[in-house]
């Protein structure tokens, strides 16, 4: 049976602390689901406003090598749903998530992998504004 794993989060103005999780989650497995925050739900629930809309982010998420499928995240409940629906043996997650999870654990396995120091996506905002400055 293939080892399917599954991993959340908004992916705006993709950058390298991505790739290497997404690249680092994949490697766990045999095929890599990315449940991708939606811009309502990035807007209503994580405070998030997207550079890039929902289906431009999609697009070039699909476009990677290391990733399988793009299915859309629209709310925190849903992650024991998506566990069962397509069959994930593992959960991963960036380390600022430590903890975070750990109730999954019942339905897969849960790993925090380190992020990429230096890097965010707020942090590349900001880095364009000092910049246009
Ligand atoms: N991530 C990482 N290393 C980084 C940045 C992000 O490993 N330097 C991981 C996160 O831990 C998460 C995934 O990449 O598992 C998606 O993170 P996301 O929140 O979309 O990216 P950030 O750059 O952290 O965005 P923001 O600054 O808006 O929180």
């Amino acid at each position: 049976m293939p080892k399917t794993v599954i991993t959340y989060g908004t992916y705006d103005l993709l950058h390298i602390g991505h790739i290497n999780l997404l690249q680092r989650a994949r490697a766990l497995g045999d095929r890599l689901i990315v449940a991708l925050s939606t811009d309502e739900f990035n807007s209503n629930m994580k405070n998030k406003r997207c550079i890039q809309p929902y289906e431009e982010r999609k697009i070039i998420l699909e476009s990677l090598m290391f990733v399988d499928l793009v299915i859309p995240e629209e709310n925190w409940e849903q992650k024991v749903d998506d566990v069962r629906k397509y069959n994930v043996d593992v959960f991963v997650i960036g380390d600022d998530w430590a903890g975070k999870f750990d109730f999954l654990k019942n339905a897969c396995e849960v790993v925090y992998l380190p992020r990429t120091k230096g890097i965010s996506t707020t942090e590349r905002k900001l880095e364009i504004v000092r910049r246009a400055e």
